[in-house]
């Protein structure tokens, strides 16, 4: 947790560094203001497992921030694990911290499911998309075992219907959203 925490100031110290050097240089200022912080959210993949998951790969999910005091391999209940660790990029992390009543499109929330043991047996993703299914508020859904096998792309049924239990709070389960 403290490594990660370093590594996410290191990105925000090199960002300003960025930002300053470019109003330094005046007529660079706007292109600079314009620099996306939210790095994640500039590559934000198509609506497919594979390509999610691909980027969930290069994105390095696992050094970003996790769900706030929860930690990882924290007691979980069914059907997800008994033990989880869950990661937001800095698109669902801002909107979870700030006022918003559901997260904005490119936030993706990874959940590991973790047998008692501490074995990872599924990985299960919420990726917020553009316009994949507005009756669900656009969440896309994943499920994919360590083998590589996806169980789930897109609309799970069974995603949609137990988390639809909380589409006041933007379909999210762990805990409320604002
Ligand atoms: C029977 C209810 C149920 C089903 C079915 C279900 N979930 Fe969940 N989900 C939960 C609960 C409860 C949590 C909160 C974590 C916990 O305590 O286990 C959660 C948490 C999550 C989270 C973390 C964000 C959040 O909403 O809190 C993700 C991501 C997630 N589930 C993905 C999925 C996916 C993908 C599927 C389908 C493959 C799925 N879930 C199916 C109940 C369900």
């Amino acid at each position: 947790m403290r490594l990660h925490s370093m590594g996410r100031f290191g990105i925000a110290a090199a960002v300003i560094v960025a930002v300053g050097c470019a109003g330094e240089e005046g007529e660079e200022a706007a292109e600079g203001e314009e620099a996306p912080v939210v790095e994640q959210v500039a590559a934000m993949p198509d609506t497919t497992a594979e390509a999610v998951w691909a980027h969930l790969e290069q994105a390095n999910y696992e050094t970003w921030a996790l769900w706030p005091e929860k930690g990882r391999l924290y007691a979980g209940g069914e059907p997800h694990g008994m033990l989880l660790t869950t990661y937001l990029n800095d698109a669902a992390l801002e909107a979870l911290n700030g006022d918003a009543t559901v997260f904005p499109a490119g936030a993706i929330i990874v959940k590991e499911n973790y047998m008692p043991d501490s074995t990872l047996a599924a990985v299960t993703v919420m990726y917020k998309t553009e316009s994949f299914n507005p009756d669900n508020n656009n969440w896309f859904f994943i499920k994919r075992l360590t083998d590589g096998t996806v169980q789930v792309g897109g609309r799970g049924a069974g995603c949609e219907n137990c988390h639809g239990a909380r589409r006041d709070n933007d379909f999210i389960m762990t805990a409320d959203i604002n």
